[in-house]
């Protein structure tokens, strides 16, 4: 079992999209473990897209994921980190596919409504980044065994 941190974006939030977007992953089997309303503040938001400093669209981007509450998650279940960003799709909307998050709720790339981790190591910082260990919550899932054989 791998973990994900995913998050519904600024946008995502202001037009009603989390309870959505929530259940696109809920549906898919994957197991909520911690979830949350917050505001990213600009220390975060920086060390959160650190990678991208420096980069033309960093400003705006720190703009962006700042202007707003966001929906913050960790999801858990089999290759989560991967699933998880196929049910996002393509980082610009206009190019994912239709049945994908930003396929279906999005235009622009800098309104692309939800976060994934990209790889299980930026799925750990990221869950340490945004939530301390109380917020994280082991459970059993009585349904599991109707999801994986
Ligand atoms: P994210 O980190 O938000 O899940 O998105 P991603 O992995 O699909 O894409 P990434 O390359 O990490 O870019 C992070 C976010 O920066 C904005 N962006 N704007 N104007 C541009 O060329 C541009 N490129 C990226 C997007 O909001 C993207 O999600
Ligand atoms: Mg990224």
């Amino acid at each position: 079992m791998q973990r994900t941190f995913v998050m519904v974006k600024p946008d995502g939030v202001q037009r009603g999209l989390v309870g959505k977007i929530i259940n696109t992953f809920e549906q898919k089997g994957y197991k909520i473990a911690g979830l949350k309303l917050m505001q990213i503040t600009r220390d975060l938001a920086e060390n959160h897209y650190g990678e991208h400093r420096g980069k033309p669209f960093f400003e705006a981007l720190v703009g962006y994921i700042t202007s707003g509450p966001v929906v913050a998650m960790v999801l858990e279940g089999k290759d989560a980190v991967s699933a998880a960003r196929n049910i996002m799709g393509a980082t610009n909307p206009v190019q994912a596919a239709p049945g994908t998050v930003r396929g279906d709720y999005g235009i622009d790339i800098g309104r692309n409504v939800v976060h994934g981790s990209d790889s299980p190591e930026s799925a750990e910082r990221e869950i340490n980044l945004f939530f301390s260990p109380e917020e994280i919550i082991e459970w059993q899932r009585t349904v599991d065994p109707w999801i994986y054989e």
